[in-house]
């Protein structure tokens, strides 16, 4: 399927289910040996009769038919589960729900005021200028800065991932299938104020309520239509960076695209940039409509990367978005951005070093010796897993962390069938990232990421979304689907998966910096009672518990594993709404779940983050209202901003479903599901 086809595709309603498509279309040429032919070699069904592997990993691969009868004990029982919560009834309806016994209140919304002297937002007369100044839309990654030592007050930073026309803009309707007709210089600067990310102070009053600080002095907005940035590390200076705007190659105005993020231990804040290019625009197209990239720069690197993706309009008015006027400008996104809450001056900064991909997440931990190590994914079907380890070791002196993120080493995972993982290092003059063979340096392996991950051999994987690393050397890999995926090895039956699955890798010695460990899959997702599914829980799990596209996830103060689900518009095949999950890893009851907190209709759960106190969980609901609202029972039609399937969480019939960050704290106070 091609762009045209998914833009002309009836049963795609909106831009973000057709991002969600976009997806399907792999660009990694070496798909010969894909995860599901290393899963399939690795647990072949001989070694489950043999009882070669562990009872886990029986159920989690081969489901209640190859199963060995768990171990379990009256203390192993799920209502001894470590998630301490009665668990919600799945379904989908317009509004959001929390398991008994929690609040969950909205914090902020878009268009909400967070720089002092913002404007009320009024949704039928909206500009840039004062999108500037407010709340911007589909909020995505939530990271939270203490400012005191009760962590009672803080500051909330929050990535802006993309921007949803037809329900955002007053008689619009969706564009990318109308030539972007509609699409003005004035609303095209209101989706780029809506792009980025926020920085906004929140305090906790003493009935344990938190609130948004709306003149609060470090409040920020970060947005690709004005805020300047630096690049920094190999690739900062490089011939392939220079443009007309910045003959240095060391700046860059703006952010795209933010996904998940991270932040890091010195308190601050990455956050990655996913599908940058869409946001690209050429006028030159072949015979049949498409970009033509045949008299263009680094052709190669542009296909392999899916530049120009000609999602949105912004080229048409903006060189710096547009390959023909500039065709460098797409080598300054699709890096990870390092941005300092404490200092609303300060000049964000792209980091080179960590890879230029399409960043899902950035979550950062230090190995045993104090290095920084973050672990990131590249989201697209058969792309890479990958994870930086710094030079230096994380110092107490804030200052001196500087660098961290310059000097260090990017590695790309392999996934072996003995079950070990090797991280094979993105080293210009090793292996075969040579000159010979199209790297000249450093900055070309970096630029060229994963042109040089396909040089090296990396594992091509069923989309890898966020990953969330635990302090013990044990990280989680969320895989979100891929229905690409042929091999049809009868121990493995999803040739196509729509549904995903989490791997676990535990790396040799418990030290995140080390280049080898081990991986086993964790559940394999989807409905456990359908055999066609192929997925694979502890059976424990209960018929709310399990899920689909794992997406976002989260390590708590108790070290347990939360995970949030994207299924696009494939929600209507499970029938759930996309929600958060508590996802046992240990004991007798590893591979259950159990749902927390479900989203309205047609919304993306994001976040999640919890408070170092464990009292306090962020979530994000994102993109309300869209995806795959004719699956919707009694709605059965596109989301548009007049008919939208849900006006969460206002319900004010003059207003849009917004997207909202959400604050979950147990009522009377303590921790969340302890
Ligand atoms: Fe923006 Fe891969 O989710
Ligand atoms: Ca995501």
């Amino acid at each position: 399927m091609n762009r045209d086809d998914i833009i002309n595709d009836p049963t795609i309603g909106n831009k973000a289910e057709a991002y969600e498509a976009f997806d399907d279309i792999p660009t990694n040429p070496n798909l010969t040996r894909t995860i599901g032919d290393v899963i399939n070699a690795r647990y072949g069904r001989r070694d489950v009769l043999k009882g070669m592997l562990g009872v886990s990993a029986t159920t989690t691969l081969f489901g209640a038919s190859a199963l060995i009868a768990p171990d379990a004990t009256a203390a192993d029982t799920p209502e001894n589960s470590r998630y301490a919560f009665q668990e919600l009834e799945a379904g989908n309806d317009e509004t959001h729900h929390v398991a008994q016994g929690y609040d969950a209140h909205v914090l902020l919304r878009w268009g909400d005021p967070v720089l002092a002297g913002a404007p009320e937002f009024d949704v039928m007369n909206q500009t840039a200028a004062a999108q500037l100044m407010q709340f911007g839309y589909n909020n995505d990654y939530v990271g939270f800065l203490p400012l005191n030592e009760a962590g009672t007050r803080g500051l909330l930073c929050v990535n802006h991932e993309y921007t949803n026309e037809e329900v955002m803009f007053p008689g619009l309707g969706r564009q990318d299938s109308a030539g972007f007709k509609g699409m003005t210089p004035e609303l095209i600067d209101i989706e780029m104020a809506a792009h980025g990310g926020s920085i906004v102070e929140i305090v906790k009053d003493p009935t344990g309520a938190w609130r948004v600080v709306q003149d609060g002095k470090l409040n920020r907005r970060i947005q690709p239509l004005n805020t300047a940035m630096v690049m920094s590390g190999p690739a900062a200076g490089h011939e392939r960076l220079k443009t007309n705007d910045d003959p240095d190659g060391r700046n860059v105005i703006g952010t795209l695209n933010n996904c998940a993020g991270g932040m890091t231990p010195w308190g601050t804040w990455l956050m990655a940039e996913e599908n940058f290019h869409g946001y690209y625009w050429t006028d030159v197209l072949d015979a049949d409509g498409k970009p033509d990239l045949s008299g263009q720069a680094d052709a190669d690197s542009k296909k392999r990367y899916g530049v120009p993706g000609m999602w949105y309009a912004w080229g048409k008015y903006y060189d710096r978005f547009n390959i023909d006027r500039e065709p460098n400008a797409p080598n300054k996104f699709g890096w990870v951005v390092e941005v300092d809450p404490l200092d609303p001056a300060s000049l964000p900064i792209k980091r080179t070093a960590l890879g230029r991909f399409r960043h899902e997440g950035a979550e950062a931990t230090t190995s045993t010796e104090g290095r920084l190590v973050v672990y990131m994914g590249d989201d697209n079907r058969f792309d890479y897993q990958y994870k930086y380890v710094s030079d230096g070791v994380v110092s107490p002196d804030r200052a001196a962390n500087s660098g961290l993120l310059d000097q260090g080493t990017l590695y790309v995972a392999r996934f072996d069938e003995d079950g070990t993982v090797t991280w094979l290092p993105l080293v210009h003059g090793t292996g075969p990232l040579t000159r010979e063979n199209g790297f000249a340096s450093q900055a070309d392996v970096l630029i060229d990421t994963r042109l040089a991950a396909d040089a090296l051999g990396a594992t091509p994987m069923d989309r890898p979304e966020d990953a969330q690393p635990r302090g013990d050397g044990t990280a989680y890999i969320m895989l979100t689907n891929n229905n690409k995926r042929k091999d049809t090895n009868p121990a493995n039956p999803r040739s196509a998966s729509d549904f995903g699955h989490i791997i676990e890798i535990k790396e040799d010695g418990g030290d995140h910096a080390a280049t080898r460990g081990t991986w086993s899959i964790l559940v394999k997702c989807g409905d456990p009672t359908l055999a066609d599914v192929g997925a694979h829980w502890n059976p424990e799990t209960s018929q709310n518990g399990w899920f689909g596209s794992p997406d976002n996830c989260a390590i708590d103060a108790e070290g347990r594993l939360w995970v949030s689900t994207d299924q696009g518009s494939k929600w209507g095949k499970t029938g759930k709404s996309d929600g958060l999950y508590g996802v046992e890893t240990e004991g007798a009851l590893r591979g259950t779940s159990k749902l927390f907190f479900r989203c309205p209709v047609g919304g993306e759960m994001c976040g999640p983050y919890f408070t170092d106190d464990g009292e306090t969980l962020f979530l994000a609901v994102q993109h309300p209202g869209t995806d795959g609202t004719k699956a919707l029972k009694g709605f059965e039609r596109k989301s548009t901003f007049e008919d939208p399937a849900t006006r969460w969480p206002d319900f004010d019939p003059d207003m849009p479903p917004r997207p909202s960050v959400v604050v979950v704290t147990k009522q009377g106070g303590g921790k969340i599901a302890v």
